[in-house]
């Protein structure tokens, strides 16, 4: 007797029987597949964004090093420049390139005033200046610059200190920061003043 013989015998006896090898399972497979995605995807991922696990790339739990409290105040450059640039401040008067508008409004680049002593220019924005106005060789007095201290705009020293810091160093300027103490020391001083005129803030050294 041969297989075939022997298996169809047998077949006659028992019925058809299952063939077990015959019965291949796809799940394991799917899910090796599956799985190995993930942790394709997973190494990748970290790969990319761990930043290689270097704690100085990014540590929420780091502490601060060095002393003395964390510095985060907003760089006064860049305040400045968003208080320079706010709805109806300086630039629609002084304009966004600071060259102001001959006759009427006039120039913060390169201006004496602006790249002069601060404590002039301090009070020019905190109570505002008002009457003729030598700047750049040329005289101005049509209009009246607003005050932006507590009598007008009510900025923070914060705000003025980064405006005139950023206006100083702005369109070709290169002068000083001015700091948010200053601002505030002037403040004090000129409580209470209405806007400036030139020979005012002459007086002032
Ligand atoms: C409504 C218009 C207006 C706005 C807004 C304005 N200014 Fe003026 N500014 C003037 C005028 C007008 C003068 C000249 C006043 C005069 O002739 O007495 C002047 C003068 C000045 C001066 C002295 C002269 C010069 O050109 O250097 C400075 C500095 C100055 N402004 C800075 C600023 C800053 C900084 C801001 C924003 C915080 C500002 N101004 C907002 C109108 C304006």
């Amino acid at each position: 007797m041969n297989d075939g013989e022997l298996l169809e015998a047998h077949e006659k006896l028992l019925g058809r029987q299952p063939d077990d090898r015959a019965k291949y399972r796809l799940l394991p497979l799917v899910m090796l597949f599956v799985l190995s995605g993930c942790v394709l995807f997973a190494a990748t991922y970290l790969n990319r964004y761990s930043g290689h696990f270097d704690r100085s790339i990014f540590n929420e739990n780091l502490l601060p090093t060095g002393s003395g409290p964390v510095d985060l105040k907003p760089d006064p450059i860049a305040l400045g420049r968003r208080m320079f640039n706010s709805g109806g401040a300086c630039y629609s008067c002084h304009q966004p390139n600071g060259q102001g508008i001959p006759g009427a409004y006039p120039p913060l680049a390169g201006s004496e005033w602006v790249n002069g002593a601060g404590a002039r220019v301090v009070r020019i924005v905190l109570d505002g200046l008002q009457g003729p106005v030598h700047v750049g060789g040329k005289t101005f007095g049509a209009a009246v610059m607003p005050a932006f201290g507590s009598s007008g705009f009510n900025w923070s020293d914060e705000q003025i200190a980064g405006v005139l810091s950023y206006v100083r160093q702005e369109w070709g300027n290169k002068s000083k920061p001015i700091s948010t103490d200053e601002v505030a020391k002037i403040r004090a001083l000129t409580a209470d003043h209405k806007a400036w005129s030139e020979a005012d803030l002459l007086g002032v050294k």
